[in-house]
């Protein structure tokens, strides 16, 4: 199957709708073991978590090996690695859980944001899988999903709080109230801050995927080597930006040879993480204090950083904030979280219906709580 076979599929499904126009299969409210199912970029992932939201399973393919030599991901290749892998992928997450198909009571799979074809693989497949088991399909949020991650070890961290979403595609600061309903509060108006990461890593000659590699070489640096300028957006929100933070770094390797910068690698990466670092931290920290709750949350890629999660430890621990970080294995993308936020979604009754559509540009969910995402005044 290529990517027109998954669009086609898509149109089936469509189709279906008008017979079957709504998804009815199983109870929306009663909890059972839940496949999610993640292609939205460059992992193709599945997890099976059990009624109570514990982690039975969580098998992920990095295409690391299929983007690294064009040094980002290529959306087509994505798409062909998930078409190559998803359903493998879902076996073994089924046999390690010790599950068959007829186990399961609800599949989650990511609508968007993402690439669309990459996107469509995974909908399209749930969709079938759903409709042959008879079972509930869930829509979710790749956002909502890294969100529900600092809940899946930490099941009783409060859900007032302020959440720092910080990955490949997104830096947002979000209010997050009791019902499950989101405040923006800032988010990047240009990079986000691990698109910094990898892009610094790549004028470093680090290589991709920058973030783990930029820690990598970090820990043998000396942060203070370089003063690298942290931005400050003066809006009345509490936005980022990271693109003069790239440009400053990229005018000072132009100050320096070829041999400079491979001696003074572990000095310039350590100096640069810590521009990112100082400005996520502020940053979070003025949120919280802003929106007056005693909870943080880091979230996505970038939360699996060692110097980040170190100085949030530090300074929450210096202010009596409680701090929600998802472990490693959730902090980059990963299914465990769509399977996650899937659950909270079904617990609300939300179904998606079998004509859903693959969502690449949206943020949260109709669904979420109190309803659509809105700025804060
Ligand atoms: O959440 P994620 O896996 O995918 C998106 O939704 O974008 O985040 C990927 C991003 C990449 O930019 C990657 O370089 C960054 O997270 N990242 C890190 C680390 N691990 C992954 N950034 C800094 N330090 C890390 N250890
Ligand atoms: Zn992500």
């Amino acid at each position: 199957m290529d990517v027109i076979a998954a669009a086609r599929a898509a149109d089936y499904f469509r189709n279906l709708a008008m017979v079957f126009p709504m998804n009815t299969g199983g109870s929306a409210t009663t909890l059972g073991p839940i496949l999610g199912i993640e292609t939205s970029c460059d992992e193709t992932a599945a997890a099976v978590l059990d009624g109570k939201g514990q982690v039975l399973a969580n098998i992920i393919s990095s295409q690391q090996t299929v983007h690294e030599r064009f040094g980002g991901v290529v959306p087509e290749l994505a798409s062909r690695a998930h078409i190559q892998n998803v359903d493998q992928v879902t076996h073994r997450a089924l046999e390690k859980a010790g599950m068959g198909w007829r186990d399961l009571r609800a599949i989650a799979v990511t609508q968007g944001p993402g690439l669309a074809g990459a996107l469509l693989v995974g909908l399209s497949y749930a969709k079938s899988t759903a409709y042959a088991l008879g079972i509930p399909l869930v829509g979710v949020s790749h956002l909502e999903g890294h969100i529900a991650s600092a809940w899946i070890d930490q099941p009783s961290f409060p859900r007032t709080c302020v959440v720092l979403i910080a990955s490949g595609g997104h830096t947002h600061l979000f209010h997050a109230d009791e019902k499950g309903g989101f405040q923006l509060m800032g988010r990047t108006i240009d990079d986000a801050a691990g698109e910094a990461f990898d892009k610094g890593a790549q004028m470093l000659g680090l290589g991709y995927p920058g973030g783990p590699l930029i820690d990598a070489a970090a820990r043998k640096g000396r942060p203070s080597s370089v003063r690298f300028p942290r931005s400050r957006v003066r809006t009345e929100h509490l936005d980022f930006s990271f693109s003069g933070l790239k440009t400053a770094l990229l005018y000072h390797l132009q100050r320096l040879s070829p041999q400079t910068i491979l001696e003074q690698q572990t000095d310039l990466a350590a100096a640069y993480q810590e521009a990112i670092v100082d400005v996520l931290v502020r940053q979070a920290f003025a949120a919280v204090e802003r929106a007056g709750v005693s909870a943080l949350a880091v979230v996505g890629g970038v939360s699996a950083n060692s110097r980040l999660r170190a100085r949030l430890a530090e300074r929450a621990a210096k202010e009596g904030i409680q701090l929600g970080l998802p472990a490693l294995a959730y902090c980059t993308d990963n299914a465990a979280m769509i399977a996650a936020a899937g659950q909270r979604a079904l617990l609300q009754g939300n179904v998606a219906s079998f004509d859903c559509e693959a969502m690449p540009d949206c943020a949260l969910p109709a669904w979420s709580g109190s309803g659509a995402v809105r700025r804060t005044p």
